[in-house]
């Protein structure tokens, strides 16, 4: 299957020009699934919580969603791509979308909120989940959720071979980290990260580090874009080598685990 990645350059507040942009940059590209970057519509370093409703959308009655549906359904393809949504109540959330060319398939909260996210929106409240498309078994994760290794081993736990994980890092060590992720399950990893700097009326920058990339199970980078330019890349990858977690003959990477001593891990730190 043919797996592809954008990474843009949103321009703060303007959903309008980055779906025409995005719509643009995809128009001749043939794709089984498109992964776009974490609010890729909206931009990222909001400026105040008013702003944030503004540009925020009911799932599935907003206009991004319905332009990812009808981008899945002109390229007959999936994808996942963040957006602002506006839950129920009125609460904001950092999700991705999972969309193909007959509607919405899931969406995902981020649970692991990164920076001034948490002045803004809530943790998502999970479960982790893995859709069988049947080209695929995927599972979604945003940007900061990297630092967490337990997203990526629940995802693949529950049978993910691909990891979809929509970005705007500003940090430098996530294309590292997610070869590990990677290795560590045996999983593909698709990362499509935003470029740019966006600046505050007060001054304060974030500058986004581009490398978005696809990895595969073996820890490789198939594919990896620069750090400060637009860019489409698109890999051809078999997700089924995903499912082989035989490390050695004498090593299965997920049955060898020793869950009788990870307690720690599944309890609340006191410190
Ligand atoms: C991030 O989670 N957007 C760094």
């Amino acid at each position: 299957m043919r797996l592809t990645l954008v990474q843009s350059k949103p321009q703060l507040g303007d959903v309008a020009a980055n779906l025409a942009a995005i719509r643009s940059v995809v128009e001749d590209v043939e794709f089984d699934f498109l992964v776009l970057p974490e609010l890729f519509a909206t931009g990222y370093f909001f400026h105040e919580l008013r702003q944030v409703q503004e540009l925020s959308e009911p799932v599935p009655d907003g206009p991004t969603t319905r332009f990812l549906i009808d981008q899945a359904a002109a390229h007959a393809g999936y994808i996942c791509a963040g957006l602002v949504e506006r839950g129920d109540g009125g609460q904001l959330y950092n999700s991705a979308l999972l969309v193909g060319p007959t509607g919405l398939i899931g969406c995902y909260r981020k649970l692991h909120l990164f920076f001034e996210e948490k002045l803004w929106f809530a943790p998502g409240e999970g479960p982790l989940q893995v859709y069988d498309l049947g080209i695929a078994r995927v599972g979604m994760m945003i940007c900061f959720d990297w630092r967490y290794p337990e997203t990526a081993r629940i995802l693949a736990l529950r049978g993910a071979q691909i990891l979809l994980h929509p970005a705007n890092l500003v940090e430098p060590y996530c294309q590292d980290a997610m070869v590990t992720r990677c290795l560590e399950n045996r999983v593909f990893a698709a990362t499509a990260n935003r470029i740019g700097t966006d600046t505050k009326p007060n001054g304060a920058s974030l500058t986004f580090t581009g490398r978005s990339q696809v990895v595969s199970p073996q820890g490789v980078a198939l594919c990896q874009a620069s750090e400060d330019g637009p860019a489409v890349l698109s890999v051809d990858i078999t997700p089924e080598e995903a499912d082989d977690k035989q490390v050695t003959e004498y090593n299965h990477l997920l049955r060898d685990r020793r869950t009788e001593l990870y307690d720690p891990i599944i309890g609340k730190t006191t410190q």
